[in-house]
C-alpha cells in the first residue's frame, strides 16, 4: 500500500504523505512512492499540485531517523541521493505546486515543502532544520534552497543554530506565503489552486518553468529565456482566446491546454 495517496479532481491532484503516527517522516518508502505518485500527475495531466501530509499535527517531521540512525557513510549519502532526485523531480513537474503545511515541517519535510512553489502554513505550522542537533548536515537540498528561498544570512541562522521558527516569523521572512487559521487552510489551497486551473495552461506551464530555469542564470540569459516562452505561447487557441474575449470585452470561454 502507497504511503502517498493521491486524489486527482476538477485538475487537482492533491498528494497526501500518509505516515501520521510517524508524523509523516520520510523513509525509503515514503520517498519511492512519492516519486511514482508525481508519475501519475504527469500521466494524468494535473493542472496544479496540492501536497500535504496526513493527521492533524504534521505536515513531515523531517527524514525518518530510525531509518538513517545506523546508515554508513555510504548508505547516508545514497538516501541523501534518492531524497534529492525526488525532491528535483518535484521542483521540476511542469505544472504548479503548493506546500500546505498543517503542523510540523522540519528538516527534510522544509526541504519538501522547499521544493514546491509555494508555501501556504496553518497558523500552529513549526519550521526549522534541526539536523546540527543530530550531528548531520541537512540533506535533501536544505543548504542550497533556503539560502535561495529567503537569502543567505538568514539561511544560515536557521541551519547553524537548528532552532525552529513559527508560522508569524516564517510568513516575515518569506519561507512561506500566507499564514491561515487550522480549518481555512486547505480550502485557501484549493480556492488558489482553482484559480490556478482556470488560468491557460499552456502559459502557467510557460511561466514556471521560466522562472525556474531563469532564476538560475543571470540576468539577460533569464530575459532571453522569458521571450521564447512568451513567443511559444502565441498561436495557441488559449492565447487567441484570452486576447478577442478582452477585446471583445466578454469572459474567455474556458481553457483548453490547446
Ligand atoms: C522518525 C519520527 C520523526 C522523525 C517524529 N517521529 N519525528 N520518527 N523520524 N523525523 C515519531 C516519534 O518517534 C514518535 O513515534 C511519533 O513520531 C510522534 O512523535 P513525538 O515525538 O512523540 O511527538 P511530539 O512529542 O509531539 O514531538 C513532535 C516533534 C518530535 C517535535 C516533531 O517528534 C521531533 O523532534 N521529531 C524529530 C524532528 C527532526 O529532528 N527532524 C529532522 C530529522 S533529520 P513513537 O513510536 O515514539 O510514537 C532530517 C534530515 C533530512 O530530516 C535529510 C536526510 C538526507
Amino acid at each position: 500500500m502507497s504511503l502517498v495517496n493521491y486524489e486527482l479532481a476538477d485538475g487537482i491532484a492533491t498528494l497526501t504523505i500518509n505516515r501520521p503516527e510517524a508524523l509523516n517522516a520520510l523513509n525509503s518508502q515514503v520517498l519511492t512512492d512519492l516519486s511514482e505518485v508525481l508519475d501519475k500527475v504527469v500521466a494524468d495531466k494535473a493542472r496544479v499540485v496540492l501536497l500535504t501530509g496526513a493527521g492533524e499535527k504534521s505536515f513531515v517531521a523531517g527524514a525518518d531517523i530510525s531509518e538513517m540512525a545506523s546508515l554508513t557513510p555510504r548508505e547516508a549519502q545514497a538516501f541523501g541521493e534518492l531524497g534529492n532526485s525526488v525532491f528535483r523531480k518535484l521542483e521540476r513537474l511542469p505544472v504548479p505546486t503548493i506546500a500546505v503545511i498543517n503542523g510540523f515541517c522540519l528538516g527534510g519535510g522544509n526541504e519538501l515543502a522547499m521544493s514546491c512553489d509555494i508555501r501556504l502554513a496553518s497558523a500552529n505550522a513549526l519550521f526549522g532544520q534541526p539536523e546540527v542537533g543530530l550531528g548531520i548536515t541537512a540533506g535533501f537540498g536544505g543548504t542550497q534552497r533556503l539560502a535561495r528561498l529567503i537569502g543567505v544570512g538568514l539561511a544560515k541562522e536557521i541551519l547553524l543554530t537548528g532552532r525552529n521558527i513559527d508560522a508569524a516569523r516564517a510568513l516575515s521572512i518569506g519561507l512561506v506565503n500566507a499564514v491561515y487559521e487550522k480549518e481555512e487552510l486547505l480550502p485557501a489551497a484549493q480556492k488558489m489552486a482553482t484559480d490556478i486551473v482556470r488560468k491557460a495552461p499552456i502559459a502557467v506551464r510557460a511561466t514556471k518553468a521560466a522562472l525556474n530555469l531563469g532564476i538560475q542564470t543571470d540576468i539577460d540569459s533569464g530575459i532571453a529565456l522569458e521571450a521564447v516562452y512568451f513567443g511559444s505561447c502565441f498561436g495557441s487557441e488559449d492565447q487567441i482566446e484570452g486576447m478577442t474575449a478582452f477585446l471583445e470585452k466578454r469572459k474567455p470561454t474556458p481553457f483548453q491546454d490547446k
